[in-house]
């Protein structure tokens, strides 16, 4: 893998310091679960798969040093502070209960056992989310092969995943393909997940990419300038709804009044059958100052009020098909999303 987001090496959680991309590439080594919650909390590494990944890993290492004794508390505290760092994405709940089905498969056969489960298990959540990455990419060069000038939104890339990426996965996939395209990138504000991620993995993968400011997609989309959109998602609900980025509704509602189809890639880890719509999705709330300030520096009046949703619901009705590693779902979804749910 070009890009390494995420490794488990010598019994630590090593990860690419995301806040620092694209100038620097920074690699943090986390030694216990608390400095994995950190470094999701703090956005080191972000991205839904990704976000998973790293509370299995958290898991695992969180476990390793714990004594026999207090085994089993100590297994509820860990879980309990990953599941606490980030509320949206499903793939951090989903990724935890994989966790706690093989404690419990394991927990007979005692510490050593469940220890040594509980890596292989963080690792198999690591590789297996490449593979469904993979496949992703497949399915959504497949559907998206006529579309020579396409829109992403956020990163939904290598950075966002265990490697390889969902919407990016596609792109890659294209490219592979041999199908020459052009890119438009959203900045993503306030994060700028577009502008310093995206941007940096399409040039690091040589693929031809343009960045835009977020105001801008409709009027390229009103120039005939977009062919498709392809976003990634935090979290899928059983009637089709995406919470994605913030911003991902606005350019939805922007493709469908320009009649251009509007992809959603991702792992059916992101479905949540449990969750029946948009509405019941619950939608992280961020520090102001992300906001407010740019790179540290003020950029609105001292004391400024600030409102800062992480994500936003894109509803159902606006998205022309939702690419996962089982195949590509179409609408209706309510009924047809019932056959994709892994768990
Ligand atoms: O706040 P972030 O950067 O974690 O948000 C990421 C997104 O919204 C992505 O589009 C989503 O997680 C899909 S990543 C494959």
């Amino acid at each position: 893998m070009a890009v390494k987001t995420i490794q488990w090496k010598n019994d630590r959680v090593i990860m690419l310091d995301q806040r620092l991309l694209p100038h620097k590439e920074v690699y943090r080594v986390c030694r216990d679960y608390n400095e994995v919650a950190e470094a999701i909390r703090n956005m080191v590494i972000r991205g839904a798969p990704a976000i998973g990944v790293a509370a299995a890993m958290g898991v695992a290492l969180g476990m390793l040093k714990a004594p026999e004794k207090t085994f089993d508390r100590e297994f509820d505290r860990v879980v309990l502070t990953l599941g606490k760092t980030r509320p949206t994405a499903v793939n951090l709940f989903w990724a935890l209960q994989r966790m706690r089905d093989v404690y419990s498969r394991n927990r007979s056969k005692g510490v050593e056992s469940v220890k040594r489960a509980l890596r292989d298990e963080a690792q198999k959540i690591f590789r297996d989310d490449i593979a469904a990455n993979k496949q992703i990419g497949k399915y959504g060069a497949s559907l998206m092969r006529n579309a020579k000038q396409i829109m992403t939104y956020c990163n939904a890339g290598a950075l966002a995943t265990a490697g390889y990426g969902t919407a990016l996965g596609v792109l890659r996939a294209l490219k592979e393909s041999g199908s020459h395209f052009e890119v438009f990138v959203n900045e993503t504000r306030p994060f700028l997940q577009g502008a310093r991620l995206t941007a940096w993995e399409l040039k690091k993968e040589k693929i031809s990419a343009t960045l835009i400011t977020d105001n801008m997609a409709g009027y390229l989309m009103q120039k005939g300038k977009v062919d498709a959109v392809v976003v990634g998602c935090d979290r899928v609900a059983a009637n089709g709804d995406v919470a994605n980025k913030i911003g991902t509704y606005t350019i939805a509602v922007l493709a469908k009044r320009h009649g251009i189809p509007f992809y959603v890639a991702g792992p059916t880890s992101s479905i949540d059958i449990n969750c029946p719509s948009g509405n019941d999705i619950p939608i992280e709330q961020r520090d102001a100052k992300e906001v407010s300030h740019l790179f540290g520096k003020p950029l609105a009046p001292k004391g400024m009020k600030v409102f800062n949703p992480a994500f936003d619901v894109t509803a159902q009705d606006l998205i022309s098909a939702i690419i996962t590693e089982k195949g590509v779902i179409n609408p209706p979804y309510q009924p047809n999303i019932r056959n994709y749910v892994s768990y």
